[in-house]
């Protein structure tokens, strides 16, 4: 049955949305879940994070960068076309508590797909300090939304046209090195969770990160995206995508998603050379 789409936006440089109609999603979706979507009946699966709902109105909201086949054809469709699939929600739902002072940190469209962690962290009395990283001033988006679920934001980008110029974990060191933080939630390119998750380790922080791997079933038949995490295997669409940032075998991942090396490697080139420029 085809999901109509209700609202399709663009968000900034190569970033779209889409509101499309999904009630069942919608009335069972939570913070932390992601959808598994086809367009047409030749179209591959491809993984979405669940940005928003309304279980009232029966929409789910979408965040997506146009980085291949899929995401590029997305990004041309209106309101009033359909998607031809949707699965979901699938995944573990963030776990939410009260931890006291959490910093939520969001890379690239990483932003969209933390901000209903950061809003469920907020509305469960937690001091919530959001970092928002990106290339460029027009890849921050949400910063008016994630202003709503945060005490505070802190912006940063690699050329400084927005906020202090540089990377995340920057802002994460700044706020780090004040103490008090008890959690931290990092959501991006798998590069920048990996140094995330370096940064935080030796104040002993615990740290979650949303892991980015290939996914074709989402329902943990067909083994693609496993990964190793403290020592065993993990499926990321079952048993995940969150984990802890500590114990992911980050060389095994970024080695898995090297089927697709140019934009991991493109990541890992910018977030390598912001931090020297960041270092002088
Ligand atoms: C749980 C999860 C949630 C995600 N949420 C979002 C989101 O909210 N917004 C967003 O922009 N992106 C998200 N992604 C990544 C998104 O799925 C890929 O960008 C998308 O599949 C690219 O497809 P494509 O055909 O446009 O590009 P392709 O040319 O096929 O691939 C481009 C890049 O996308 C990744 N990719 C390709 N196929 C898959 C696949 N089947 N599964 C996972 N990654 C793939 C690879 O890293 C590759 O480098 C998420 C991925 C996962 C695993
Ligand atoms: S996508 Fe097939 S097992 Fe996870």
């Amino acid at each position: 049955m085809p999901f109509g789409i209700l609202e399709a936006k663009r968000l900034g440089e190569r970033i779209g949305s889409v509101r499309v109609e999904a009630p069942l999603i919608a009335s069972n979706a939570r913070a932390g879940q992601f959808v598994i979507l086809r367009l047409d009946e030749r179209g591959e699966r491809i993984p979405l994070t669940l940005c928003d709902w309304s279980a009232d109105e029966g929409w789910i909201f979408l965040v997506f960068q146009e980085v291949g086949k899929t995401t590029r054809h997305l990004g041309t469709l209106k309101a009033g076309d359909a998607l031809q699939d949707l699965v979901g929600p699938l995944g573990v739902p963030s776990e939410i508590d009260r931890y006291g002072k959490v910093l939520c940190v969001g890379g690239g469209v990483g932003i969209a797909a933390i901000h209903p962690i950061c809003r469920a962290l907020k509305e469960a009395g937690n001091e919530v300090v959001s970092i928002l990283g990106a290339r460029s001033a027009e890849l921050i988006i949400l910063e008016e939304e994630m202003g709503l679920v945060s005490d505070r934001v802190i912006i940063t980008t690699d050329d400084g046209s927005k906020g202090h110029k540089g990377v995340v974990t920057w802002a994460m060191e700044e706020e780090l090195k004040r103490g008090g933080v008890d959690l931290v939630v990092a959501i991006g390119p798998a590069v920048m969770m990996k140094f995330a998750s370096a940064v935080t380790r030796p104040y002993g922080v615990p740290t979650r990160v949303s892991l980015n791997s290939i996914m074709l079933d989402g329902t943990g038949m067909c083994g693609t995206c496993r990964c190793e995490v403290g020592g065993e295997t993990r499926f990321a669409c079952v048993h995940g995508p969150e984990f802890d940032g500590h114990e992911v075998d980050w060389g095994l991942l970024l080695e898995r998603l090297s089927a697709y090396r140019e934009e991991e490697e493109e990541s890992l080139k910018r977030y390598l050379s912001s931090t020297e420029t960041a270092a002088h």
